[in-house]
């Protein structure tokens, strides 16, 4: 391997995870071949695939892969045939268990409104055209983590435990990551949590504002999430960068996605840890899996994450979503994104090569 070459690997998954992938590798072929990056890739197992093979859904092979790559892109888990699973052996404990293993504590959903496809909101073209939003989630702390948990049996009735919990420097990272982001863009964080209720955010609400003072030239504010998860349907242009720990993270993430329209334009970066994680909102789709008509833009925008974040890459970022936008133009959709503005309804491979041909 040349010093400078850049090492990434590809976690298809289950589900539309390999279709989707059918383009990134054409990209990244293009890219390398056309002399754009110094990459090589490699491959491994994630999910039920992975559990089928090898009777675990993140085997120690994958671990070791992503330890010695610069950035890991992952399709999607899961599929009924898993559901019966132990927690243990689900694909979904896959995801958290990549997440924690790189210490990628920071999870950036950008929710950007293509023009081309303001119909296809569920809102009214006004509330969204330009929309352009950043929710910041923290993930490898909060309740999905916290101890106690479990089920336990008390004199006969059952009980279900999770804790929320947060640290004072885990709060603190993931503030800096966002005042970090809103510095490369309006300058502005909303800080999300349930200070009038939790401990847990009255601590994180102190933290935002301690470290605050080291970015006077970004603007905070903070706003309970039953309130913001009303303001982002009335009025979600008001946002510029939300951060939120990662219960609320979650649910607000999924909520900023649907204000642009399609799952299937979606695209996260999980940051923070040595080795960033870059995957599609979406599952596995097992719907329509196998039919080639799942949309490859979340999966290809992802990559153009991969490429700002991790490889410090700006120019390609660009190119990738000016060149995914192009298509959009030029009225190409896959059947989730139909609407006005349809020319031509396309599957998940043409639309794949669209892009790559742009
Ligand atoms: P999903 O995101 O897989 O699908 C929800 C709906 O959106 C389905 O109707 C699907 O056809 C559609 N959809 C999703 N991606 C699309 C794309 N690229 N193009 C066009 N349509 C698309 O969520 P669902 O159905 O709740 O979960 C299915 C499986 O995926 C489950 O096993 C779930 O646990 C897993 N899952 C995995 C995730 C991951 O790997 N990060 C995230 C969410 C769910
Ligand atoms: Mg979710």
């Amino acid at each position: 391997t040349e010093k400078n070459t850049k090492k990434i690997l590809l976690l298809p998954g289950d589900g539309i995870g390999p279709e989707v992938f059918g383009p990134v590798r054409d990209i990244l072929e293009h890219l390398v071949t056309s002399g754009h990056v110094r990459l090589e890739w490699e491959e491994g197992l994630i999910g039920g695939i992975a559990t089928d093979r090898t009777g675990l859904p993140l085997p120690p092979d994958t671990i070791e892969k992503a330890d010695r790559c610069d950035a890991v892109l992952l399709g999607a888990v899961g599929g009924p045939k898993y559901d019966a699973l132990p927690y243990e052996k689900r694909p979904e404990r896959a995801l958290l268990g990549i997440r924690e293993h790189l210490g990628a504590f920071a999870n950036l959903r950008p929710a950007r409104l293509f023009p081309e496809l303001a119909g296809s909101s569920t809102l009214k073209p006004e509330i969204i055209s330009d929309l352009d939003l950043m929710v910041v989630r923290e993930l490898t702390g909060g309740i999905y983590f916290g101890k106690p948990r479990g089920i336990v049996t008390d004199q006969g009735v059952r009980r279900g435990i999770n804790t929320e919990t947060y640290t004072e420097p885990e709060i603190a990272r993931i503030m800096r990551v966002a005042f970090d982001l809103a510095r490369t863009r309006r300058k502005k964080v909303t800080s999300v949590d349930k200070a009038n209720v939790l401990e847990s955010s009255v601590l994180w609400r102190e933290v935002a504002v301690s470290v605050h003072k080291e970015y006077p030239d970004v603007e905070l504010s903070h706003m309970y999430v039953d309130n913001a998860a009303m303001q982002l349907v009335r009025n979600p242009k008001q946002f510029d960068v939300l951060v939120t720990g990662n219960l609320f993270g979650d649910i607000l993430s999924d909520e900023a996605a649907q204000l642009t329209g399609s799952i299937g334009m979606l695209a996260s970066a999980s940051i923070g840890g040595k080795t960033g994680l870059y995957e599609p909102i979406h599952g596995s789709a097992p719907d329509i899996a196998g039919k080639d008509i799942a949309n490859p833009l979340a999966m290809i925008l992802s990559l153009a994450l991969l490429f700002r974040y991790s490889l410090q890459r700006e120019d390609l970022a660009g190119v990738l979503e000016q060149s995914v936008q192009n298509v959009l133009k030029e009225g190409y959709r896959t059947t989730d994104i139909q609407g006005a503005g349809t020319k031509k309804i396309v599957g998940t491979r043409e639309m794949g090569s669209l892009v790559f041909h742009e």
